[in-house]
This record gives C-alpha cells, sequence and structure tokens, in this order.
C-alpha cells in the first residue's frame, strides 16, 4: 500500500508550518555553494504545496527567511531575496491557475522594495481563491511578533481601548500576524535539526513535531505524506489523560 493510501483523509492536519532547513548542507555535499542549495529548495516548495493540496490541507505555512537569516553573508542574503522574487514573479500565474492564496508573516516593511512589491502584487492576485493558503514567513521570527502584540496591547490599554481584566488568550491570538489562520496541528523541520528557531513560539502551543532527517532540498511529496502519516498516529490528549480521548470516540 502507497503511504497516501495509508493517510486517513478525513483525519488531516488543517495547517501543516514547516521548518525548511538543509540546503546549505545539502548544496556542500554536492561541492556547490549555499545559494545553489537554496535553488533547489525551491523545487521541494512545490513539492510540499502539491502533497498539501493532494490531502485537502488549508494551510502550508514555510519558515522561508527569519529575522536573524540577516546576519549570514550579504551574498547569501541578496541571494535569498532575488530568488524569492524570480520565485514569486514565474510562479504567481501557475498559482493562481491552481487556486493557491499566497499571504506572508512577518516585517514585510523590513524587506527589499522589490520583495515588497512582488508579494504584494501576489497577494492581491490570489486572494480570492479558495484553495491552499501558502503563508511565506519573511523576515519573521515568534519574539520580534510577540514584542509587537505587546506595544499593540499597551497602546489599547493607555488609550482605553482595552481594559487589563479584559486581557485574554484571545487578546494575543488576535494581534499575532497569524491572526484568522488556525494553529498549525503539525510542524515539520528537516535536516535532522531538533529546535524551534523562533517560530510560531506562540501557535505551536499543542502541535506534534515531525522531525526528518531529509535535507530540504530533497524533500519530497511522499516526506510530507509520512510526516501526516506519523501525526495520525499520535493521540492528542491537550492535558488530558488518554482515558477521557477514548470516552470521547
Ligand atoms: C535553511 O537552510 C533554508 C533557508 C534559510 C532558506 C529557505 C528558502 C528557500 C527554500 C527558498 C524559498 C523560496 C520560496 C519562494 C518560499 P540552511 O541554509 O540553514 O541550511 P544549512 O542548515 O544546511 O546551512
Amino acid at each position: 500500500m502507497s503511504i497516501l493510501d495509508q493517510i486517513e483523509l478525513s483525519n488531516t492536519p488543517e495547517h501543516i508550518a514547516i521548518i525548511m532547513d538543509g540546503n546549505g548542507r545539502w548544496a556542500q555535499q554536492q561541492g556547490e555553494n549555499r545559494l545553489f542549495g537554496h535553488n533547489f529548495g525551491v523545487e521541494s516548495v512545490r513539492e510540499a504545496l502539491k502533497a498539501s493540496q493532494d490531502l485537502g490541507v488549508k494551510f502550508l505555512t514555510l519558515y522561508a527567511f527569519s529575522t536573524e537569516n540577516w546576519n549570514r553573508p550579504q551574498e547569501e542574503v541578496d541571494g535569498l531575496m532575488n530568488l524569492l522574487v524570480t520565485t514569486i514573479g514565474n510562479e504567481v500565474d501557475e498559482l493562481h491557475e491552481s487556486n493557491v492564496i499566497i499571504s506572508t508573516i512577518g516585517n514585510m516593511a523590513g524587506l527589499p522594495k522589490s520583495c515588497q512589491d512582488k508579494l504584494a502584487e501576489a497577494s492581491s492576485k490570489t486572494k480570492n481563491n479558495t484553495g491552499v493558503n501558502l503563508v511565506l514567513a519573511l523576515n519573521y521570527s515568534a519574539q520580534w511578533e510577540i514584542v509587537e502584540v505587546v506595544k499593540d496591547i499597551v497602546k489599547d490599554v493607555s488609550n482605553g481601548v482595552l481594559s487589563v481584566e479584559n486581557i485574554c488568550k484571545e487578546t494575543i491570538s488576535s494581534n499575532l500576524t497569524t491572526s484568522g489562520i488556525p494553529d498549525p496541528e503539525l510542524l515539520i523541520r528537516t535536516s535532522g535539526e531538533h529546535r524551534v528557531s523562533n517560530f510560531l513560539l506562540w501557535q505551536i502551543a499543542y502541535s506534534e513535531f515531525h522531525f526528518t532527517d531529509v535535507l530540504w532540498p530533497d524533500f519530497k511529496k511522499e516526506d510530507l505524506y509520512k510526516a501526516v502519516l506519523d501525526y495520525q498516529s499520535r493521540e492528542r490528549r491537550f492535558g488530558r489523560v488518554s482515558a477521557q480521548i477514548e470516552n470521547n470516540r
């Protein structure tokens, strides 16, 4: 039986988030520079998206550039920004045809203008689609996002729009850049690293984690199916005990 046939389609995650890692090591293995790895990583983005479409996943969030990634060599940063602009430019029509909605999370104002423009164009073109939401995390870090939320809440309190007693989980969720997006049920990280690296810290409170040794440029549809199969083998207790979960079945 193929991996896809083993997946229970009625129990797939609504939202999958991926920390795409290992492009540099993959390139090094090929005797090439790091950008070669990032270029190949784009093909894996296609694979992950197609697999999400196969499974009826509604949101696919990809950690494409963190606020910490600015510390990489300038040549790599410039190469990644160019790759983003050219990839969005080349792919937007096909993504639109396949009903994909393109959106972003992160500090867009800190990206080069060409990048901001391409992303805004892609997002506006695809905003009325009804298929998979491809959420690109760019110039994103969870700590940055939480600091911004704190500032917004403090402003609302000082302006008298919000009282301290009324601050609750929803106040925070609705001020995050992911507002309106359900929390990911499944977080995947490639390349054998077992870290969260400042990604969606609030939103992954109850996510299942799937770590794979596969380097991102080698990631194929089957690797996403495997992650979903692994997810389906977990018992999600949300703080309760096993017997309570069984009784609710
Ligand atoms: C991590 O691998 C990868 C990145 C920081 C960049 C990921 C970007 C892409 C795959 C291009 C995405 C394009 C679009 C359109 C979304 P690494 O460089 O940290 O690898 P290493 O740990 O082996 O050095």
